[in-house]
């Protein structure tokens, strides 16, 4: 990483102190943010324990806190036993049962409430409809659903049972879908027949089958929920309906106590390289992180209603959707669709129609929705929000403060959490009540997470906005544990580079003269597309999987409303095309892009070129790939470039 490459360019004086509203009410106030650190600091072991003894539900209380004869493969209140369903629902059932736990609302227009103890009811059927199948604690489970209650529950059933569900993105290809129940040796899939998503049905059944057809031999049955209505067929002995699953099934399903450290989940996210990697989180220390940042962060109290627009297939729908908010007992809202069906004002009208008073979504939605204009918004009745939230990439000040003006109407605080997928819950993030907000930084740590700034040796960064690598010093509850049946990459990827001192983040960050965090984005080539993690190298190989690529690079360029779009730069078997048949393979290879990895891998550009741009010793130069597809100047020392004519041809004027 050279040093010009972390130079930050944005400045930014607003500062924005807590609203009012917030101050001395907040779950979190001054004094209480000053105890929690000065405990942290003092004992982080004790500090954790405490927090874990007094927010979950221990079957067996643990007594050891941190095992680190295994670091940094850590391990959290390891002796101690209890399930992450049971304190997400069963908690609750006797002082709220009839609360609303679920409001869902499908894109045609279809609204369903489930209160705690219908999901309670629901879980336990699914449970044990499971459990009919032969599904056992630890076996892999995939669930490949639409933004569906369902989807939940099968989540929460899987935890209920011990089984590790890996949730995939609907919005992926049956390609991905292969190759990540392949890398889980998953023994059941469960999916619907398709979802309704931007006025269309997305075939999930069809891609399972795909998925299927092509591989998985691990699979042995699929189970379908009836959602869309299609008719699709049904492979006799391996799939299942839904409801026959679940039929005859009883409303009880005593959970499986498991050890604290039994994994609750992996999640596949892009790495630098192309395979992805399954993120494995373990129960105990991932569900108290993310109860207490609900609690802390949100602010969650009895009467809101909390609405995080992510899918399931994140992580952030794992936990500001499937656990934190109900471990934390609150009223979530769940979308199916799209956010501008049947037009731009669907979310706000969402807001409007159940009462939204807390609202976190992702930064590329807030550009989009944006572009519509003031009118889209103040044409409901938003009046009930009082917090907002942002998550995913670093948010531009001017789309902050549309945020906070146009959805916020001035008086809502914004909490720009940063955290990772490794990470599982949020780790650097205002609080509501107590920080000062400048729009675009993430600004402190929370309590327990030693966040810190270091240069290329691993010192500390203290030059005010010089940039440097993000690091945590001490391992916290919530930590990835391992990547799925590669732990050498764990340590590789997150560790090795500063000699196992601290984990590893892979973002760039910078600290302004008042100590805030701002995040400046990867330092691996991993491109952050509205939000969501894509690594160069699956899009790269995915192009050149196509009989025509012989090569591929893939960089990222600055975009207005997804932050960075995808530019590819291909060399193809014999000539390079030009004029209409370049357009026409142009198309043809984004539609193979979308089909081996799905639709949010679709370049948005791709140029051809008869080779790449190469150093001597054969390196891709992709800082200069990434100059050319911003359009700008190239200041790149291009003398060990190989072919100079190719310039022409990357830059698209010949
Ligand atoms: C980026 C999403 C700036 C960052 C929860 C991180 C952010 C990656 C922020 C993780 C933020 C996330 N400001 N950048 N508030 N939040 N990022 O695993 O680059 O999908 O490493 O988890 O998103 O993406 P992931």
């Amino acid at each position: 990483m050279a040093d010009q490459d972390i130079q930050s360019i944005l400045r930014e004086d607003r500062e924005f102190p807590p609203a009012d509203s917030f101050v001395g009410k907040a779950r979190i106030d001054a004094q209480r943010y000053q105890e929690l650190c000065a405990q942290a600091e003092k004992d982080p072991q004790e500090f954790w324990a405490n927090l874990a003894r007094e927010h979950l539900h221990w079957h067996k209380p643990f007594k050891v806190v941190l095992d680190e004869s295994d670091a940094p493969n850590y391990r959290w209140f390891s002796d101690g036993e209890l399930n992450v369903s049971y304190n997400c629902l069963d908690v609750h059932l006797a002082e709220r049962g009839d609360k609303t736990a679920i409001i869902f609302e499908g894109e045609p227009g279809d609204v369903r409430r489930l209160s705690y103890r219908d999901l309670h009811a629901e879980v336990c059927r699914f449970s044990n409809g499971l459990k009919a199948l032969g599904i056992v604690a630890g076996d892999r489970v995939v669930i490949y659903m639409p933004m569906v209650p369902e989807a939940v529950v099968a989540m929460q059933a899987c935890a209920r049972i011990g089984a590790i569900h890996s949730v995939v993105f609907g919005g992926f290809s049956a390609n991905s879908l292969r190759d990540r129940i392949e890398d889980a040796g998953a023994r059941l899939v469960i999916t619907a027949d398709g979802g309704h998503r931007g006025g269309k049905v997305v075939p999930l059944k069809q891609a399972t089958d795909e998925a299927l057809a092509s591989g998985c031999e691990t699979i042995e049955k699929v189970i379908v929920l009836r959602r869309s209505g299609e008719d699709i067929p049904m492979k006799d002995g391996r799939d299942i309906w839904w409801h026959q699953a679940i039929s005859g099934q009883s409303d009880r399903c005593e959970p499986a106590w498991l050890n604290a450290e039994h994994p609750l989940f992996l999640l596949y996210t892009s790495g630098s390289t192309g395979k992805p990697k399954g993120i494995q989180h373990a129960c105990g220390g991932y569900l108290l992180n993310a109860k207490l940042t609900n609690l802390w962060v949100f602010d969650l109290q009895d009467n809101d209603v909390f609405w995080c627009t992510a899918d399931v297939g994140w992580v952030t729908g794992h936990t500001y959707v499937a656990y934190g908010p109900l471990a934390a007992g609150a009223t979530i809202v769940m979308y199916e669709g799209a956010p501008t069906v049947p037009d731009s004002g669907r979310f706000w009208k969402i807001c409007q129609d159940h009462q939204v008073t807390v609202f976190y979504t992702a930064p590329t939605a807030i550009r989009a929705l944006m572009k519509f204009g003031d009118e889209v918004p103040a044409a409901y009745d938003l009046s009930r929000i009082r917090l907002l939230g942002t998550v995913g990439e670093p948010i531009n000040p001017e789309a902050w403060m549309w945020y906070r003006r146009v959805i916020g109407n001035e008086n809502c605080p914004i909490v720009d959490t940063w955290w990772q997928t490794e990470t599982g819950a949020i780790m650097i993030t205002p609080l509501p009540g107590v920080t000062a907000t400048k729009p675009g930084s993430c600004t402190h740590p929370l309590p327990g997470i030693f966040a810190d700034i270091v240069d290329q040796d691993g010192n500390t960064v203290s030059d005010p906005d010089k940039g440097g690598f993000l690091v945590i010093r001490k391992p916290w509850p919530g930590m990835l544990r391992t990547i799925w049946g590669d732990n050498q990459r764990y340590l590789d990827t997150y560790w090795e580079k500063f000699g196992r001192r601290f984990y590893v983040a892979g973002d760039s960050a910078r600290r302004d003269k008042d100590g805030y965090f701002w995040i400046m984005g990867r330092i691996d080539d991993v491109l952050n597309v509205a939000g969501h993690r894509l690594g160069t190298m699956e899009v790269e190989s995915a192009l050149v999987a196509h009989e025509r690529v012989v090569e591929a690079a893939v960089v990222g360029r600055p975009h207005d409303i997804k932050g960075e779009s995808i530019f590819a730069y291909v060399v193809l078997q014999g000539e390079r095309p030009v004029g209409d048949e370049a357009l026409k393979l142009v198309q043809e290879l984004r539609g193979w892009v979308s089909k081996e990895i799905g639709p949010i891998a679709r370049p948005d550009d791709i140029r051809f070129a008869d080779n790449l741009p190469k150093t001597r010793s054969g390196k891709i130069m992709r800082r200069l790939l990434r100059t050319i597809a911003k359009g700008d100047e190239i200041t790149e020392d291009i003398s060990t470039l190989e072919n100079q004519a190719i310039l022409e041809q990357l830059r698209g004027t010949s």
